[in-house]
């Protein structure tokens, strides 16, 4: 059987280009405590390459493999195609309905994802054609992330999003924003695929673990929520192949100063 992959995990880290220390600290630690890393989005704050590059720089030196999806910060300033390029050349996997695999044994999907809300209160593409454009948006990274899980043949595998796939994990947001913060179209192809665990961020103000409803663990990992509830900047998940139970168990590690 396989061997259980630990797996650092943070979001919304919303980079400025002058924070250059805070995250080779980061860095640093997911060194000493993880096999890998995943990156929920909003990697950037305003969307500029400049803070691209002060993340790019400090990720530059992970000796583990990192892979990633952007947020909607990271579109802010029109210049995603750029961060995604310069992400890249600091070898971290950016994923948009694509998957990598780390250390021959760890399938990662990911996606985006989009608003759309949640269970009965999902919005249906019904009437206008704007309502139908937002709706179609939540089905094509939905299809986008089927795509992805349909292809990992891993023994593992995880799927790491920016926006949530269960309200759950929106719980201790205004409730008026909660459906803007995430869609359970998104869950639909995790539970058809199957997956270990699932990584989100975008609710800074959510709750930290939820489940989709056939059972997957799903961990809010937005760096605001984990500082407030651990003093900590990134979670790690020791990731279980499926057949063992439970599949995935949870440890903490510091990530030095903040
Ligand atoms: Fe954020
Ligand atoms: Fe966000």
């Amino acid at each position: 059987m396989a061997r259980p992959f630990r797996l650092a995990a943070l979001g919304d880290l919303h980079c400025r280009e002058d924070e250059h220390g805070r995250f080779r600290e980061v860095v640093k630690a997911v060194n000493d405590e993880a096999e890998g890393l995943v990156l929920c989005g909003d990697l950037t704050d305003r969307g500029v390459v400049d803070e691209a590059r002060t993340l790019a720089e400090a990720l530059s030196l992970l000796r583990v493999p990192c892979a990633a999806v952007l947020g909607n910060h990271d579109f802010e300033a029109g210049q995603q195609r750029e961060i995604v390029r310069i992400l890249r050349e600091a070898k971290v996997a950016v994923l948009d309905g694509e998957y990598a695999v780390f250390d021959k044994r760890l399938g990662v999907a990911g996606v985006k994802g989009f608003a759309c809300g949640f269970d009965k209160g999902t919005l249906q593409a019904f009437g206008e054609p704007a309502v139908k454009a937002f709706v179609q948006e939540a089905v094509n990274e939905a299809l986008k992330l089927e795509a992805a899980l349909g292809q990992i043949d891993t023994p593992h595998r995880v799927v790491i999003m920016h926006y949530a796939p269960v309200a759950a994990t929106t719980e201790g947001e205004v409730p008026e924003l909660r459906p803007f913060l995430g869609t359970s179209r998104l869950a639909t192809p995790v539970d058809a695929f199957g997956a270990q665990a699932v990584f989100h961020g975008h609710a800074h103000h959510g709750t930290l673990e939820g489940r989709t409803p056939r059972g997957v663990p799903v961990y809010n990992v937005a760096m605001p929520l984990l500082r407030k509830a651990f003093d900590r900047r990134f979670r790690v998940i020791e990731i279980a192949p499926p057949e063992a139970e439970p599949f995935a168990s949870e440890h903490t590690y510091a990530s030095g100063p903040h």
